[in-house]
This record gives structure tokens, sequence and C-alpha cells, in this order.
């Protein structure tokens, strides 16, 4: 088939490269000419690991990306892949779904042949049938019915995401309309999973409500963290033995910082605000962002009891990113543990294998090491943030600290000595 994607974020970007390998014609539409020129060489603008390779082998041939419209009518559908950020409110903002469906809408005029517009950017239920489909007739003046919508969300997880493009546990389609719905499943016709179609509302709640439950089980296994901990019980044990029960499941009930990234407090936001909106009162939704802002303070609070005043002490902090397998630092749990740290007047001593970089822009004043050995040398204490599996491999590097006080916010590390947020 014949794909326009517009919006070479995160989403548009690894869906562009997915969608070529499984055959398709992409035309991926991205405003920012410094991206489209960085794409058109191979080099993927964001750490996504499979993705150059996916570039290098189909870009110029299925995969053409340009800052332009043109074309739009010779494809078979357009996904709108665009960023839905928060608004001062925590609700969605979604002047770029709305500009994207009017530059589809107006590429789409002269057009006969049927065309699909998807969206995947996450959105607030009703968005596809009550923003998107009017912005892009108004503009198209193609009332006709043929052209038609879909939503279509994304579950990809940042670090994993080419493989989970490709081995999803379930690909959930949103049309009414039945032309829309066949030729979206098309499209993932080579991928073995079952296919979920719903209303558009549906779909765009499963999205929101995928999220919150995920970032609802870490927060509780967080809570249930700090009762173990005091208790003397180690969560990781119990959480095992939880999580064989079939109706909960092992996953994501990883106690610790708490969560970070571009989507869960987001949209956990987006949706208490959408309730709100509406007369809710969203007491759970509430208390998982509630629960996950502190947690990662717990990580400053177990440090004082191990050293007492922060002012003027060597901290080196392990794992910038928000997780492993990415250079992203977007509500990482690292930076208000940094925050915190530089208040207090501790000197910050931080490496993370990809994302010092990125964090260097929030935090131009604190030190940056290239290995964890040279953040911990000489360190008085040093946090683990993020779950790099390189560092389950640090030991020896934690007697080159000035004392081997060693505080892990995620589970990651083999090494004796180390003390848990919550274990
Ligand atoms: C999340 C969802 O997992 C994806 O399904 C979804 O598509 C994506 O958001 C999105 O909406 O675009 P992502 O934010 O990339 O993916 O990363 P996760 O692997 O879900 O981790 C999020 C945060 O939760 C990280 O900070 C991680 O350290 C933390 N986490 C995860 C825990 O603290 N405990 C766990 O057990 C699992």
């Amino acid at each position: 088939m014949k794909v326009h994607i517009v919006g070479g974020g995160y989403v548009g970007l690894v869906s562009a490269a997915c969608f070529s390998e499984l055959g398709h014609e992409v035309h991926l539409v991205e405003i920012d000419k410094a991206k489209v020129d960085a794409i058109n060489r191979g080099i993927p603008p964001i750490f996504e690991p499979g993705l150059e390779e996916l570039l290098k082998k189909h870009i110029h041939r299925e995969f053409i990306t340009t800052s332009e419209y043109d074309g739009i009518t010779e494809s078979d559908c357009t996904f709108i892949c665009v960023g839905t950020p928060p608004a001062p409110d925590g609700s969605a903002d979604l002047r770029y779904i709305r500009s994207a469906a009017h530059s589809i809408g107006e590429s789409l005029k002269d057009g006969k042949d049927p065309h699909i517009v998807v969206v995947k950017s996450t959105v607030p239920p009703g968005t596809t049938g009550t923003i998107v489909a009017p912005a892009v007739l108004d503009a198209s003046e193609r009332r006709d019915g043929t052209v038609t919508f879909a939503m279509n969300p994304e579950f990809l997880r940042e670090g994993r995401a080419v493989e989970d493009f490709f081995h999803p546990d379930r690909v959930v389609i949103g049309c009414d309309d039945a032309h829309a719905c066949r030729g979206v499943s098309a499209l993932y016709d080579r991928i073995d999973a079952p296919i979920v179609t719903t209303g558009l509302a549906a779909a765009e709640m499963i999205k929101y409500v995928s999220n919150a439950f995920l970032a609802t089980k870490i927060s509780f296994s967080n809570e249930m963290g700090n009762i173990c901990k005091k208790l003397g019980i180690d969560v990781y044990e119990v959480m095992k033995g939880v999580g064989l029960d079939a109706r909960i499941s092992p996953h994501f009930l990883n106690a610790g910082a708490g969560f970070g990234g571009s989507c869960f407090p987001k949209d956990v936001s987006a949706l208490i605000s959408l309730a709100e909106s509406i007369g809710e009162d969203p007491r759970i939704l509430k208390s998982v962002i509630e629960v996950n802002e502190s947690q990662a303070l717990r990580m400053i609070t177990v440090l004082e009891s191990r050293i007492g005043n922060l002012c003027g002490k060597q901290v080196a902090v392990l794992g910038l990113a928000f997780k492993d397998n990415t250079d992203d630092v977007r509500d990482s749990r690292s930076i208000s543990v940094i925050e915190e740290l530089v208040e207090r007047g501790a000197v910050v001593r931080a490496f993370d294998p990809l994302a010092n970089a990125s964090m260097s822009r929030i935090f131009p004043g604190i030190n940056y090491y290239e290995s964890a050995e040279g953040a911990l040398t000489g360190a008085d204490a040093c946090l683990v943030m993020t779950e790099w599996p390189e560092f389950s491999l640090l030991d020896r590097e934690f007697d080159r600290m000035a004392s081997r006080v060693i505080i892990e916010g995620r589970r990651i590390l083999s090494c004796d000595g180390k003390e848990g947020i919550c274990w």
C-alpha cells in the first residue's frame, strides 16, 4: 500500500521505517528540515535500537522523507503522528493535530480516489470524530464519502519500539466505516497479532486506559514497596508471587523510583483533566501521579539517612534517561532527584551511557562523566536512577568511591552492599 505519515517524531519515524519493512511505500512528512536531512542521510534523530538499520535499508527506496504534503492523493492513507503535548492544565494540547488535519485536507482537495485519514497520535476520545474529520472534510471539500477516518493507537515502548511494532500484543483499529477498517487492517497483514476493531472514540480511550493502567501498576508496586521496606520484606519477592497470578501478570510490577518518559505522566494527567471536565473526580488516577511524584524524592530521604547533610557532598548519579536503551530524559525521575541534590548543595557527578548530552541541556552546571567509574571516583554516595542492564556488571568500580554508599532506585545491581529505595 502507499502510505503518508505526518510527523517525523518518535512514533511517526518508527512507524514509517517499520511500514517500509512490511513492504509498503511510505512518504514521511516532517516540517523540521534538519530532521528531514538527517533521516534522508539514514541518520535517525532519535536513538532507537534497530531503527538506523531500517532507515539505511529503505531510505530513498520504499521510504521517502520530505517537508511537503505533495502526493497525498496518490496514497491509500495518511497517518497523523504529531505530538499532543500537555497544556498548562494537564489536558492534551491539540494544536498540531488541528493543523495537520487542515493541511492534509487541503492536500486531498483535488483527489478523487478513496483515502483514509488515520490518527495514531494519543488523543482524547472524540478527537478523531469531532476535530480531525471535520477539519479534513472542510479543507478538502470532499464530503462525498471518499475520505474516511480511523484511529490506530500505538503501544510502542521507547528503547524497544521496533521490536514492539513487529510483535504487538494486539493492533487496535477504531473506525466507523468498513472501507477504513479493511484498509488499515491490510497494512498489518504481515503482523501476527489479534486485530481489535472498535468505534473511533473507544480506540482513543483504549490508549489512555492502557497507559493509565500500566502507570497504576507501577505506583501500586511502589506503594507496596514502601510498606514492605518498613516491614523488612523484599517487595520483589512479594511481586514475584503476586505476578504469577494470571489475572495480575508479572509485568510492570517493578518497584523503584517511579515512572518517567513522555507518555505515562502526560497521558495520566490528560485523563485526569478529561475526567474533571465532565464532572468526575478520578481519585485513583490522582493518587497514581501523587505516589509517583513523591517516590523519586525517597532517594533523597534514604541518601540523607545514610550520609546526613548533603551540602558539599559528592553524589554520583548513575542513569539519567527515563529508562534504559534510550537517550530520552523527558520527565525522567533523575531530573527531580538532581534538582533536589543541587538545591541541597550537593556536587552532582552524573553518568548515563546515552543521555549525558540530553541532560546537559537541562542541567548545564553539573559534572558529566564518560563512564560510571569516572562518576564514582571519590564520590561520597551513589544513586542508581535508570535500569541500564550494563549497571548490573558494576562492582569494583564502587571501590573507587570515598565511601561505598550505594542507593538503588531500580533493582539492577548485582554487587554487595547496596540499599534499595523501597526494598
Ligand atoms: C509506555 C508504554 O509502555 C507503551 O505501551 C506506550 O506505547 C508508550 O508509553 C506511549 O504511550 O507512547 P514508554 O514510556 O516508552 O512506553 O516506556 P515504559 O517501558 O512503559 O516505561 C515507562 C516508565 O515506567 C519508565 O520510567 C520505567 O522505568 C518505569 N517502569 C516501568 C517502572 O518503574 N516499573 C516497571 O515495572 C515498568
